[in-house]
């Protein structure tokens, strides 16, 4: 649909930006932080690992007084549960609690409204080992970590994130720690683990709301539209299987608390169901979020499944192709164009997605990751230029503001990432911040921060309230 005439962003519309805290702090065995499964994963050869990053854990002054700078209204980061602790439950460590209370006051003092993911994909090592998420003990440890986290910091945080894209855990558990191949049969595992982190999620999500009733939480997965291949009547349905198990199933329980029955049934004619233990759909059924954050990166397009072995093609990352057996089959859309890494670009299918969730769900939307990884270059006077970033960016947020005049809730737009981070996948020299950090991939040099042009662009938009585009 075509607007004469669009309408403007909300006023207190929060314009931020993200990170998390494995790819941004650094320390990571420093100051009392027990180790994650991050850090005890493996690390693809030519990557560096998660143990420096960009230093933020010091630097974190230098880093606010710069996002006051680029004007941000709000910042979204995640707690590092191991930092708190070490052990997963057990003693807190005191360091790192005074870490984030201090990141969490030197914010505020800026202005800058905290927006706090509890848990992106880093859980502590000493819980992997008594079997993680397949053990539903790690149920009570995270509500003991976020009764902690809204004891400690509830009084200044209002807006709450449970789990950072619990749907790639599962559906790319290859780099996040989820995976576990040493058991009989590592899908049904992992939604046995889906189940537990979902039951951990509407508990938190009660908590909550029972002990700070002006605060608001949600769930934040990743979500991106799904395309037919073709019109062909199968494809279509393929699409919709697929955004069942890739979508749907994460959010129908977070809002409803029941699973989505195409994904159930697609769980159950693969053997995949989990064991569902009494009690815990009325706890699903009781913890109710009170807005969706969800991360677009890029749409995805399937087809029908042919069963004739060429049904699989995903591999690495989240945003490679998909396709399983029986149920769909990745396709390339022709009509877009990649990232530098692969990645299809589709700032359309983000108005559609808003669209999608909206209607589906009718409750205020917050955007929490969206961005452009790519090879900046520092040139010799000082300065990068991410054009392309700030091309990325336009179009993308040009659509928020049509969801926007199409009646969509959309209060916030946190892009992924405020300052260069190291890229879950693909190491440091896949940068997305708006302040370049200068280091390679393994020689440190001095962390500099160092504004590129998509900062300045950045804060002329929020500076007009999205007039500016
Ligand atoms: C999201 C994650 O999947 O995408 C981030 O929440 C991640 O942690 C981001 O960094 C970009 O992915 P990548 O693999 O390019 O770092």
């Amino acid at each position: 649909m075509i607007y004469t005439d669009l309408k403007s962003f909300p006023e207190h519309f929060l314009w931020g930006a993200s990170t998390s805290a494995y790819q941004f702090e650094g320390a990571s065995n420093e100051e009392g932080k027990g180790p994650s499964v991050i850090d005890m994963g493996n690390h693809p050869e030519g990557v560096t690992d998660f143990s420096v990053t960009s230093n933020h854990y010091y630097m974190y002054k230098e880093d606010v007084a710069m996002m006051a700078k680029m004007g941000l209204k709000a910042y979204r980061f995640s707690i590092a549960w191991s930092r708190i602790y070490p052990e997963g439950t057990g003693e807190a460590n005191p360091k790192g609690l005074a870490f984030y209370n201090n990141l969490i006051n030197e914010l505020l003092k800026h202005g800058i409204e905290p927006i706090v993911t509890m848990y992106h994909f880093d859980l502590p090592y000493a819980l992997e080992l008594k079997d993680g998420w397949r053990n539903r003990q790690t149920i009570d440890a995270f509500e003991r970590y976020a009764k902690t986290l809204f004891e400690h910091y509830g009084d200044r945080v209002k807006y709450w994130l449970t789990i950072n894209e619990q749907n790639m855990m599962i559906l790319h558990p290859g780099s996040l720690g989820t995976l576990d191949e040493t058991v009989e049969n590592p899908k049904k595992s992992l939604y046995q683990e889906n189940h537990h982190m979902l039951v951990a999620q509407a508990k938190v999500m009660d908590l909550c709301h029972r002990l700070l009733p002006d605060a608001k939480i949600g769930p934040a997965p990743n979500i991106g539209t799904i395309y037919p291949a073709s019109s062909k009547p199968e494809d279509v349905l393929a699409a919709d299987t697929y955004a069942a198990i890739r979508n749907w199933l994460y959010l129908d329980m977070a809002v409803f608390g029941k699973y989505n029955n195409v994904a159930w049934s697609y769980l159950v004619e693969n053997g995949y169901e989990p064991v569902i233990e009494e009690g815990d759909m009325e706890v699903l059924a009781k913890g109710k979020p009170d807005f969706i954050a969800f991360n677009y990166y890029t749409s995805q397009t399937v087809g029908e499944s042919l069963n004739d072995g060429n049904d699989i093609s995903h591999t690495g990352d989240q945003h490679e192709l998909v396709g399983e057996p029986g149920a769909y089959r990745g396709s390339v859309n022709p009509g877009l164009q990649k990232t530098e890494f692969g990645w299809e670009i589709d700032p359309v299918g983000f108005r559609t997605t808003l669209r999608q969730i909206y209607s589906r769900y009718n409750l205020p939307l917050i955007v929490t990751e969206n961005g452009l990884g790519a090879f900046d270059k520092l040139e010799p006077d000082g300065t990068v230029d991410d054009s392309y970033r700030i091309e990325f960016y336009k179009k993308h947020i040009e659509q928020i503001q049509l969801a926007v005049s199409d009646g969509v809730d959309v209060f916030g737009f946190c892009p992924w990432s405020a300052i260069d981070l190291v890229s879950t996948h693909q190491g440091s020299s896949k940068r997305y911040g708006f302040v370049y950090v200068n280091r390679e991939e393994f020689d440190l040099k001095d962390l500099r921060r160092i504004p590129k042009k998509s900062f300045y662009w950045y804060q002329k938009l929020i500076e007009t309230n999205g007039a500016v585009l």
